[in-house]
């Protein structure tokens, strides 16, 4: 079986289509860093599943969990480079190359799931994914996770100065993120997916944010005893290829690829609603954790500390996409 990865020397140059016969086997490698029982991991399950069907074999998604092929900080350059052809990254970690992503990290951004859905299908998504081209990037599809609540080791998390000298763990790339602890007199501390079970159940952070699917499928809650349901802000992935491999694909096979996943995309959005609700389920039925559920009144005093960040972020981010959050807000 030769694969296309072969054929195009990892894809340092633009698949010739008559090198590709309709019999050889097409291989595409989806790496990404979550639990296979997350919206992410199953979605990219059921795409390997459903392509293969539907092309009879002839095109082979990989599916690599875990980051079991590369990591945080490594799987855009893998990417770019060829040795991967699809990753689906937190939209938090394409701030490195395009800082405007950012936008989607701005605390309490978004109400609910719907307004990240109108902005992402709209004005804002267009945006972003405009920013992608120059590096040869190109988002295939948004999906979902849900909104990320707070986690720690020290002490339930109500008031702002609760958060006072406590060290988080954010996601690399993002300035925003960091700045949001920082604005609560926190330290912020950028770390991998793949090391943070181990920076928290060492004690090397106290805590950090996520969705309740990752604090459940990677068994962060059995070391973080304290969690706070305040839904401060939204992780979703972006759906990537490299856009040199995609545009070189035979018609026939990017147009079954490109429908499939319009319609996992779909699923993905229903299966992150429900594993969202499951996870913290499960989490309140272990027992181990000290669950808050953030008030309006709460909420409020969170957003004094939070809110002055859109300014200092304004310039790097775009006036115009901040704009638009603040209009969504009025
Ligand atoms: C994280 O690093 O916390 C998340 O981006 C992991 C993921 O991809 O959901």
């Amino acid at each position: 079986i030769i694969s296309l990865l072969t054929i195009t020397g990892c894809g340092k140059r633009v698949v010739d289509l008559e090198q590709v016969s309709p019999e050889e086997k097409i291989v595409i490698k989806f790496s990404h860093v979550v639990a296979e029982n997350t919206p992410k991991g199953l979605a990219a399950q059921r795409f390997a599943t459903l392509v293969k069907e539907r092309t009879h074999g002839r095109v082979e998604v990989q599916v690599f969990p875990n980051s079991t092929l590369y990591k945080d900080g490594e799987e855009i350059q893998a990417l770019q480079n060829g040795l991967v052809q699809i990753i689906a990254p937190a939209t938090s970690k394409l701030s490195g190359l395009y800082p405007q992503w950012q936008v989607l990290d701005l605390p309490y951004a978004f109400e609910d799931v719907n307004a990240v859905h109108e902005a992402m299908s709209g004005y804002i998504g267009n945006r972003l994914c405009d920013s992608l081209k120059q590096n040869n990037m190109q988002a295939l599809a948004f999906w979902d996770n849900g909104f990320k609540q707070m986690t720690n080791s020290q002490r339930p998390l109500v008031n702002p100065a609760d958060f006072q000298g406590l060290s988080f763990r954010v996601m690399i790339n993002s300035q925003v993120l960091k700045k949001e602890f920082e604005r609560l007199n926190a330290r912020a501390v950028e770390g991998t997916f793949n090391d943070l079970y181990r920076a928290l159940d060492s004690h090397e952070v106290d805590g950090q944010e996520n969705t309740m699917s990752n604090i459940y499928s990677k068994n962060l809650y059995k070391v973080q005893p304290y969690l706070t349901l305040s839904n401060h802000g939204y992780m979703g992935y972006v759906v990537l290829t490299n856009q040199q491999f995609w545009t070189g694909l035979p018609e026939e096979v990017r147009e079954v690829l490109e429908s499939t996943l319009v319609e996992v995309t779909e699923w993905e959005h229903e299966q992150a609603f429900i594993l969202d609700k499951q996870s913290l389920e499960k989490i309140v039925d272990s027992g181990l954790v000290q669950v808050h559920q953030q008030t309006e009144a709460e909420k409020k005093l969170w957003l004094i500390m939070l809110k002055p960040v859109y300014s200092e972020f304004k310039n790097l981010i775009g006036n115009d996409m901040i704009d638009y959050l603040e209009k969504m807000h009025s």
